[in-house]
């Protein structure tokens, strides 16, 4: 059967960091606070002129590099954001031109920082219905773009960055043993629309908006989504969390990702945490993740790796893959 393999990884952060110290001299909060109750020490911040697509395309060149491919090779992009260039067209296609990408499938998915679950999921299937064998898949946000500055509940716990894999279509055996993508979970329910929200968009309100956030709503929900979600992956292959590497979560708070480890039994050793330097990238923060992984020597071929998120809407998900 066709999986798709992942052939490189690459990610991008602008050069911009802020750390809370910063912050804590614009709102009322503090280095402790953050730490505390969110793991994070700093973020990146995208420059003026710096857009979202800018982000994708340079994590894009890296992933393209380590899987030593050109981008002439790219059939399909496939980018997971929340904060695009424009309203439209896709920020894929202005990826697509600014890497000298061929004509080929390019969209843009918006499940907010279950972005990259998702749009992993839509890549696979194109590579696995046959209509390309290449396919960058990018997380790319500019979240400090729609923060609200004077709101500290929000604006210390945001940040900026891509990351992108490129995936191939190859044929392998069909069994548990293949390399690529292996299972997906994917979820949504709307009836927290208004826990995780941002309050503008062309339709409701002819504006960008800012981002507002039940907090305490959402951390309530994400623990359990986010660990049974791992369990229905590993369930439909008949592994078990003993047989995972690594987990590789979306980045929002390491009480949450801490809280996922231990409700699954998984050593915290097994987990990937990157939200300390990165702050939550919502859609880019699990490539992000991955590519601090794969420099780290974590990511060998044959290692079971599970990704999961859970962003507004709520949706979520998680995949569950080879190396
Ligand atoms: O990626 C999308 C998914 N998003 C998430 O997963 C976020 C999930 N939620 C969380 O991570 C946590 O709920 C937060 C980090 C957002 C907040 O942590 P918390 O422990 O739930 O704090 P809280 O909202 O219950 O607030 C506790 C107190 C409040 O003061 P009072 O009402 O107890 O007097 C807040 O006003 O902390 C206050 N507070 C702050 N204080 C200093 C809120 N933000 C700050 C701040 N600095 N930045």
């Amino acid at each position: 059967m066709i999986r798709s393999l992942v052939a490189g990884v690459g990610a991008y952060l602008p050069a911009r960091v802020v750390d809370n110290d910063e912050l804590a001299t614009r709102l009322d909060t503090s280095d402790a606070w953050i730490r505390e109750r969110t793991g994070i020490t700093r973020r990146h911040i995208a420059a003026e002129d710096e857009l979202t697509s800018d982000l994708a395309v340079e994590a894009a060149r890296r992933a393209l590099e380590r899987a030593g491919l050109a981008p002439a090779s790219v059939e399909a992009i496939v980018l997971a954001t929340s904060t695009p260039d424009h309203t439209f067209p896709a920020t894929a296609t202005a990826v697509q031109r600014k890497l000298g990408a061929p004509t080929g499938i390019a969209l843009d998915v918006q499940a907010v920082c279950a972005g990259f679950a998702y749009a992993l999921a839509v890549a696979d299937g194109f590579l696995r219905l046959g209509h390309a064998r290449t396919a960058l898949v990018i997380g790319a946000e500019t979240f400090s773009r729609l923060l609200d500055w004077t709101d500290r509940s929000t604006a210390v716990l945001f940040g900026d960055g891509a990351g992108a894999l490129v995936l191939r279509a190859e044929r392998q055996a069909g069994t548990l043993a293949d390399r690529g993508l292996l299972a997906t979970k994917l979820s949504a329910d709307g009836r927290h629309y208004g826990d995780l929200y941002v309050d503008g968009g062309p339709s409701a309100t002819r504006t960008t908006g800012h981002l507002r956030m039940n907090g305490r709503e959402v951390f309530r929900h994400a623990v359990a989504r986010l660990s049974d979600s791992v369990l229905a992956v590993l369930a439909e292959t008949g592994l078990s969390v003993a047989d995972l590497d690594l987990l590789v979560p979306h980045q929002a708070n390491l009480r949450i990702i801490e809280a996922v480890a231990k409700r699954l039994g998984l050593p915290p050793e097994r987990t990937v945490v990157t939200v300390d330097r990165h702050a939550n990238t919502s859609a880019a923060s699990i490539p992000l993740a991955l590519d601090v992984a794969a420099s780290e020597g974590r990511l060998l071929p044959g290692r079971l790796v599970a990704v999961n998120a859970l962003g507004g809407g709520f949706a979520w998900g998680a995949s569950l893959l080879r190396w």
